[in-house]
């Protein structure tokens, strides 16, 4: 089985990367292969709304000069996927927006495509604007017909510079359990 993981964070290796990689963890002790995708400083668009993609129908956004259906081939090969960003003014960053707009409409084009997969949110702030940005890549995961595990808390932590979350103790708690939950879920999914 596999969970792949998209930092949608301007900043490569930052706190939301930390984040991700403590969920990721608790994966691979349940034997789960793992694999983290940073979109900092990769060319990724948003989406033209040219609906090809209702036209054509082959899994793929029809718009090839960046790095989305290379993303779509990842999550389709995986049984889990999480979604993590940093909050940019109470919202999600425009990297992570462009993957869900881009990848979402080419899932909704090809009979919800990411359907039963299992899905997770994993968010970081300095401050404020976390539970939104929790709450919209959720609705991604539930309009996607996907599956999403809890943990004891929503999956927020916070910290500005970088690797500053790593002094969030309920943080890290929160994104441990966040982990043995997916893998439990996706055990009783697939084995
Ligand atoms: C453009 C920009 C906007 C931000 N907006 C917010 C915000 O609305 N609320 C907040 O608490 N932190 C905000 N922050 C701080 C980041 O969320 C915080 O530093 C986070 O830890 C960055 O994660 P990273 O290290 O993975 O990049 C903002 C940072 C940037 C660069």
């Amino acid at each position: 089985m596999k969970v792949v993981a998209f930092n949608g964070s301007a900043r490569k290796d930052g706190n939301t990367a930390i984040l991700a990689n403590y969920v990721l963890r608790e994966l691979e002790k349940e034997g789960i292969e793992t694999e983290l995708i940073q979109l900092a400083g990769q060319k990724i668009h948003g989406c033209i709304a040219c609906r090809k993609c209702f036209e054509n129908k082959d899994q793929r956004c029809s718009v090839k000069n960046d790095i989305l259906n290379e993303c779509i081939e990842k999550m389709l090969d995986a049984h889990g996927i999480i979604l993590a960003s940093p909050t940019y003014f109470a919202d999600l960053t425009t990297e992570l927006k462009a993957l869900i707009d881009r990848a979402g409409y080419v899932a909704k084009a090809n009979d919800d495509m990411f359907r039963r997969k299992v899905g997770a949110a994993v968010v970081v702030a300095r401050r404020g604007g976390t539970i939104h940005v929790f709450d919209s890549i959720n609705h991604f995961f539930f309009i996607s017909q996907m599956i999403v595990p809890g943990s004891s808390y929503w999956n927020i932590a916070f910290g500005r510079e970088k690797g500053e979350v790593e002094k969030d103790e309920e943080g890290i708690l929160i994104m441990k359990t966040l982990g043995e939950n997916m893998a439990w879920l996706l055990k009783k999914i697939h084995e």
